[in-house]
């Protein structure tokens, strides 16, 4: 469009945005993974670039065609997805949009687990995720704008402020990912927006348009 490209009001800067599901693998043919689609990080990249950003997108598995005009780098478990972010920073905004698993398989098996006649399933034991965005958030090469996700499925406004000031974000958007919304591998979406000094609802609309809507709001932050 006319704003797009080298032209357009982001033209110089950089982005990052993770985007999918992680998946942690059990063994070599089994993984914990989630419902994530990837639809509104790939998005949110594609609004970015059509505004002129230098866009990286660091996805998890998706089934979804690569965005246009985005570098993408494909990660599977999310150590993978915490050091390609890392490797593309320095960057002007952020944004993390990845259902990243907050659990990965504590000590992955290097052979197909077998079942054992007579004995009980296999105990997995689970250790805890690198979190990304509170690593960017603090980072010492932070980028000036931090924008998180938060999925809820209940007290929506209260937990996503929480996670913006625990993961020093400036902005969180929140959303209900309760089966009943079909925001999980759907095409619309509704969010709150949640900055350090008060919250806005956007109404319900497809996940392009919070894309665009965010991206708008992204040229217009980092050009103040
Ligand atoms: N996130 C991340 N790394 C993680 C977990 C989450 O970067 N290991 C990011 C997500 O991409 C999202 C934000 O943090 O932008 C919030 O993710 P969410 O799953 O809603 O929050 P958690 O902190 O994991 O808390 P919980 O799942 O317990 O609600
Ligand atoms: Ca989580």
């Amino acid at each position: 469009g006319m704003l797009g490209g080298a032209a357009g009001p982001l033209a110089g800067r950089r982005a990052i945005v993770t985007s999918g599901p992680t998946h942690e693998p059990i063994d070599p043919v089994r993984y914990i993974a989630n419902r994530s689609s990837g639809k509104q990080g790939h998005a949110i990249a594609a609004a970015l670039a059509r505004l002129g950003a230098e866009v990286t997108l660091i996805s998890g598995p998706v089934t979804i065609p690569d965005p246009a005009g985005v570098r993408v780098i494909r990660v599977e478990r999310a150590e993978e997805m915490r050091d390609a972010v890392a490797a593309a920073l320095p960057v002007d905004v952020a944004v993390m949009v990845a259902a990243v698993a907050d659990w990965r398989v504590a000590s992955t098996a290097g052979n197909k687990i077998k079942k054992r006649p007579g004995e009980a399933p296999p105990p997995l034991q689970l250790a805890e995720n690198p979190d990304i965005l509170k690593t960017i958030g603090h980072h010492r090469s932070r980028p000036r704008l931090v924008i998180g996700f938060a999925a809820e499925t209940e007290n929506v406004a209260e937990n996503g402020r929480a996670k913006l000031d625990r993961k020093g974000a400036d902005y969180i958007l929140a959303n209900d990912v309760s089966p009943k919304t079909g925001v999980m591998g759907g095409d619309r979406n509704r969010v709150k927006l949640i900055g350090r000094d008060g919250a806005e609802d956007w109404p319900e609309m497809s996940k392009d348009e919070v894309a665009e809507k965010l991206a708008a709001l992204i040229a217009v932050k980092l050009s103040a």
